[in-house]
């Protein structure tokens, strides 16, 4: 096999001449062990290129571990830097959206332009009651109005919760239900390959099993019949032609509030080891040190970059590399609505030539998915703008990375291969354009962040052994919590080894030190990049009236990275066969998402158990590989 040659001996990739010449970090190394000396020196110079209504009287505060603060006393709002300060320069002018339909329809936004809508969106919210520290859900397709409602809420002080459009009815409801939200963003529908998604239909039915939402705004996009309650429902454009929402007293304007640094400013729920999903807390101030760094030194983007990070703003990646990052650094960033196929396999390479995109980040699954296609389609298109490309959301298999480099690459583009999480915030493992690289290697650390990869006793593990993945210092970007469950949050990243953050992938380091990520050690689950939990596709199982007893396994497949096989106990009374089983998929697509339909869904009598009655995955995983089973002696039979 190919890939595991490059395993065992991988190829280095030097950067050229050029990206030497005229890339920012020229000695990657050298600025990393400038950071690992003083650490707090390297974040705080950072965090003076940014502007803040008053400065900190310190950089960490680390007196009450894991319960870190960066930044103390120094007040600020992310909003202050993505908008607010590029509104007296020539920034003003510049394009911060160029947004694309599925349908082909163009719409752009310049830093002005969005500036004022976001303005407007905060006078409506304020408007409907929502005040500093309240949480508002934003369930939306990829349109212009997610970072609007997004940057209105991050202005007014209020919390933002994305929820993915491909979520369905029960991940949603638990998400508004868990994080208290006053207010719910939504859209009559979005489009997925020509579909529309009913998205008002589904925030319908996930409010009947949720309790707290007052009043819901709804974005027109898909022309689609919805039902608006009175009183409750509210149509964005009424609402943003409102005398109100442009405020003649403030000129059309709404002041940024004043936040501290250590305020919230999002929730972002996502998969765990067990139980329900949780909400992801990151605040203000080290949050926006932290992308701003990172998309500076490892894209080297400049102010005449077209940028387009391929990914949805309702992950993490979006929220950092789409919204906030791009638009503090002034940048212009390009949003595709709709799927990479449609209409037909071209349409990224096209989007790439028609817009001269210069940076593309996007997640080797759909790099794997393109590469079906076949290079005919790609070659149909100028790519030549490209400059840098990147990866994300699961370890890049060699064969692709190859395929991206020299494809799409042209031969010249470095990959930078960016690790990190929804917890960490922003990158804390990637390459820079002059390190050499190694297809499928993360290569090193960031500067300020330091990484080990530890045995089960927290030792470090020697070179090339496989070890968990975990980070020993705190960073500005890092997760402040989880949402009302401070103690979940010490147990899950704090204390398996004390004082340090587990990540849940094991990786391994080579002679060189470049980390090569491995996977997920946890019962996290990676479809297409997308992260899904074990409990998730079990709770929707069993809440079918056939189902008892449920299992949801990951099991790795060539293009998706991994796919779901569940495993169902039926009640008494129920027939097993073809029907029940499609059935019982498309239950699990309807309560938590499309993305979370299992490929496979076994009927069985028993599920293998531990004599304290915990499934234990790892068995049925094998089964399904067809590998040795390992100790099997806490089974219970
Ligand atoms: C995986 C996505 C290998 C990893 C930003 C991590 C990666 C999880 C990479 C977090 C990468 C992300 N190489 N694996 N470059 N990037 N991962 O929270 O398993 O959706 O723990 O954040 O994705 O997923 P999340």
């Amino acid at each position: 096999m190919a890939d595991e040659a490059d395993r065992l001996q991988p190829e280095l990739w030097a950067p050229s001449a050029e990206t030497l010449e005229t890339c920012l970090v020229k000695d990657y190394d050298a600025l990393r062990n400038q950071a690992a000396a003083d650490p707090l020196g390297f974040w705080e110079r950072e965090a003076k290129e940014l502007a803040w209504f008053e400065p900190w009287d310190k950089v960490l505060e680390e007196s009450n571990p894991p319960f870190f603060k960066w930044f103390v006393g120094g007040k600020t709002n992310v909003v202050l830097n993505a908008l607010d300060r590029h509104q007296n320069t020539p920034v003003r002018n510049k394009l911060a959206y160029i947004w694309e339909g599925e349908d082909g329809t163009v719409r752009t936004m310049s830093f002005h332009a969005l500036n004022r809508e976001v303005c407007r969106f905060a006078n409506v919210l304020k408007s409907m009651g929502v005040n500093k520290g309240d949480r508002v859900t934003i369930y939306l397709p990829r349109v212009l109005e997610l970072p609007i409602a997004m940057l209105a809420t991050a202005k007014i002080g209020a919390v933002h919760s994305v929820v993915y459009g491909g979520f369905s009815v029960e991940a949603l409801a638990e998400r508004i239900q868990d994080s208290e939200s006053k207010v719910l963003i939504t859209a009559d529908g979005g489009f997925m390959r020509g579909k529309p998604v009913p998205l008002k239909q589904i925030a319908d039915e996930a409010l009947r099993r949720s309790g707290t939402v007052e009043h819901v705004i709804v974005v027109k996009r898909a022309g689609l019949a919805v039902s608006m309650e009175v009183g409750r429902d509210y149509w964005y454009d009424e609402l943003m032609g409102l005398p109100f929402a442009r405020n003649p007293a403030t000129h059309g304007t709404c002041k940024t509030e004043v936040m501290d640094a250590e305020d919230p400013l999002f929730l972002l729920y996502t998969s765990g080891t067990t139980g329900k999903p949780k909400g992801i807390m990151h605040t203000h101030g080290g949050y926006q040190v932290g992308i701003s760094a990172t998309m500076k030194y490892a894209f080297d983007v400049r102010a005449e970059d077209r940028w387009w990070c391929a990914a949805d703003p309702g992950w993490i990646t979006g929220h950092s590399y789409i919204v906030y990052a791009p638009l503090m650094l002034g940048v212009t960033s390009i949003i595709y609505e709709g799927a990479p196929t449609y209409p037909y396999p071209d349409r990224w390479w096209r989007i790439v030539e028609k817009y001269g995109v210069n940076i593309l980040y996007a997640a080797p699954t759909a790099i794997r998915g393109l590469m079906r296609f076949g290079e005919a389609w790609v070659n149909r298109h100028d790519l030549s703008t490209l400059r840098l490309l990147g990866s994300v959301g699961e370890p890049i298999n060699p064969e692709a990375w190859r395929w991206y480099h020299r494809v799409i690459g042209g031969g010249r583009c470095p990959i930078i291969d960016t690790w990190w999480q929804t917890e960490t915030g922003a990158f804390m493992i990637t390459p820079v354009p002059s390190l050499p690289l190694k297809p499928g290697s993360a290569t090193k650390p960031f500067p300020g962040i330091l990484a080990e990869v530890v045995d089960e006793a927290g030792q470090p593990v020697a070179p090339g052994e496989e070890g968990k993945l975990v980070i020993t210092r705190p960073w500005p970007a890092m997760l402040r919590g989880i949402h009302r469950d401070p103690d979940r949050y010490v147990k899950q990243y704090w204390s398996t080894y004390p004082g340090k953050y587990l990540t849940g992938d094991s990786a391994r380091v080579d002679a060189d030190g470049y980390f090569w990520i491995i996977g997920r050690v946890d019962d996290v689950i990676k479809v297409s990049g997308y992260r899904l939990g074990t409990a998730e596709i079990e709770s929707a199982l069993v809440s079918h009236a056939a189902v008892s007893e449920a299992a949801a396994i990951g099991v790795p497949h060539e293009l998706k990275g991994n796919v779901i096989h569940g495993f169902v106990i039926l009640r008494e009374g129920f027939v097993p066969g073809p029907g029940l089983v499609e059935e019982l998929s498309a239950h699990v697509a309807r309560e938590v998402g499309p993305i979370a339909r299992p490929e496979k869904i076994e009927i069985v009598d028993k599920l293998p158990k531990t004599r304290s009655g915990k499934i234990m995955r790892r068995v049925l995983k094998a089964r399904a590989m067809g590998q040795p089973e390992g100790d099997l002696s806490t089974l219970e039979d």
